[in-house]
């Protein structure tokens, strides 16, 4: 962690209080974390808490608890969060923040299958709500494996904490894997919803908490520039990227059998595809957009056949920069003869009036050239080109492409005129960039989501129906590669096996190189 600052480096004291742009401030509450040891909780969790905490956007009793099975007193609990900040956070450390936040820090030792520790859970929450002012208010996060879920809702409600009283309330916030195909991601909703209420539950998508990923609706409907060449009549294909550098060393326990069509597809590139895709809804409320997220879901399907229209792969050694980096195969706690692919590409079409005929491609992978993820609307190339072929040779489709990481942005690319006495045209792009038009960093993911689900705000949660629609768009790829033998293997620090490219040469169109 940097030096510390003085808060008026990274708040604006002038700020004008009757500004509704101002930030909403969650009201009296506290959360709950099970499985506040783990990895998520360290690096993404207990951080935001910190940060949000630091801008000024807990209340003034917020209470964070945190239960597991270790013996901790309050001392080594606050002394882990400490730890976790000091690494993670993205605000200044303030030791008066601090001391406000550990005062409103205890851990519940216990186990999920025994009901005296849910019942020492309940007990604490109540004096919580006493002593604290939380008001009965409580998320309870559950960064658990999903195999738990269905242990600690039973609990909750058994010992009444599902449910609050007196106008108080009680949310839960659930993190992927939601399920591992259709029918499991069924079954876990039900379960879910046997013990919250829908609307009581928010599925956390850290993509959907990227600034990036809501520009995309700021973008398309609160312009007039976009819209009018929104569709099949203009545009050729999409393309969606989620690429990475890193490989899997070290999450081999969660990765192997999962792979990245379950891993990020089903969730993040879906979530993006459906987003660009969506017709404008009637008011930006959670109902209406996520009735037309589902709509297009709904409409949405893998295109056949698979051997020719996925792609994936597997990483094998190679070089990232200048490290040479093992393959898959080679990393911890992989079994070698692991069939999970690291690199998964597929094409889905949308059937309706505005995308008939359009591909999206979707992919991801681990240990691709470079970590990049960015949307891209190909165009069509003009009918008419009153140039010679010559002078248009150096000429690609146009594209808008929204950056969503790193450099956040929008880039579109067009043809110019290239300076001189002869005609000649070549792609020239045209680029806004977040950090350079705004001068505030863009909150972390985690914060903002964290604060939607205090402030009760639940457009940035996919719903069970959007869950299973994803499932069900992925299901069919799934199955045939699970009976079409192993994936290809692609060289660590490359884009991928050499499948992928066939998908799209095979309609005369290439993979953008982000
Ligand atoms: C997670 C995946 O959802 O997203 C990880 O489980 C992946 O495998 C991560 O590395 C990437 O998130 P980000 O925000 O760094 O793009």
């Amino acid at each position: 962690m940097t030096a510390p600052h003085s808060p008026a480096d990274w708040t604006n004291p002038l700020r004008n209080p009757h500004d509704t742009r101002l930030p909403r401030i969650a009201g009296a509450s506290g959360m709950v974390i099970f499985g506040v040891t783990g990895d998520l909780s360290r690096r993404k969790l207990l951080p935001a808490v910190y940060d949000l905490a630091n801008r000024g956007l807990l209340p003034a009793g917020f209470t964070l608890v945190g239960f597991g099975r270790r013996e901790w007193s309050k001392q080594d609990f606050e002394d882990h969060v400490r730890a976790a900040v000091l690494d993670g956070a993205r605000t200044p450390w303030d030791d008066n923040v601090w001391e406000r936040l550990s005062a409103g820090m205890h851990f519940v030792t216990g186990t999920f299958d025994d009901d005296a520790s849910f019942d020492r859970l309940a007990d604490t929450l109540a004096e919580m709500d006493r002593t604290r002012g939380t008001g009965g208010n409580w998320a309870f996060y559950l960064s658990v494996p999903p195999g738990s879920f269905a242990d600690v809702c039973a609990q909750l409600d058994r010992s009444g904490l599902a449910a609050g009283s007196d106008g108080s309330w009680r949310r839960v916030i659930v993190e992927k894997p939601f399920g591992h195909d259709l029918a499991s991601a069924r079954e876990l909703n039900r379960t879910i919803n046997s013990v919250f209420p829908e609307e009581s539950v928010f599925r956390i998508d850290h993509y959907l908490g990227k600034e990036t990923v809501q520009n995309i609706l700021a973008l398309r409907f609160a312009n007039q520039l976009f819209e009018p060449f929104w569709d099949a009549r203009y545009i050729d294909h999409v393309q969606i990227t989620m690429a990475e550098d890193i490989g899997l060393g070290g999450r081999a326990g969660y990765y192997d059998g999962i792979g990245a069509a379950r891993d990020v597809i089903q969730n993040h590139l879906i979530q993006l595809a459906a987003l660009v895709a969506m017709e404008e809804p009637v008011a930006f409320d959670p109902a209406q957009l996520r009735a037309e997220k589902i709509k297009v879901l709904r409409a949405a399907a893998p295109v056949e056949p698979f051997d020719e229209t996925t792609a994936r792969g597997q990483y094998g050694p190679g070089w990232q920069g200048s490290e040479k980096v093992p393959g898959l195969r080679e990393e911890e706690g992989f079994d070698p003869e692991s069939t999970t692919e690291t690199f998964a590409a597929l094409t889905v079409e949308i059937g309706s009036r505005r995308w008939a005929g359009v591909p999206f491609y979707l992919r991801t992978g681990k240990r691709l050239g470079r970590r990049v993820t960015e949307i891209a609307l190909v165009f069509k190339m003009p009918p008419h080109q009153p140039f010679r072929d010559e002078q248009t040779a150096a000429l690609g489709p146009n594209a808008v492409v929204i950056r969503v990481q790193p450099d956040e942005g929008v880039l579109m690319r067009f043809g110019s005129k290239v300076p001189g006495s002869s005609m000649e045209v070549r792609d020239v792009n045209m680029d806004f960039s977040y950090s350079e038009n705004f001068t505030s960093d863009s909150p972390e993911a985690y914060e903002r989501l964290i604060l939607d689900v205090l402030l009760g705000e639940a457009s940035l949660f996919p719903t069970n129906t959007e869950v299973e629609l994803s499932w069900k768009i992925l299901d069919p790829v799934l199955e045939y590669w699970a009976a079409h033998g192993r994936p290809d293997t692609y060289p660590a620090g490359t884009w991928g096996p050499a499948s992928a490219e066939r998908m799209l040469a095979r309609h005369g169109r290439t993979w953008r190189r982000p």
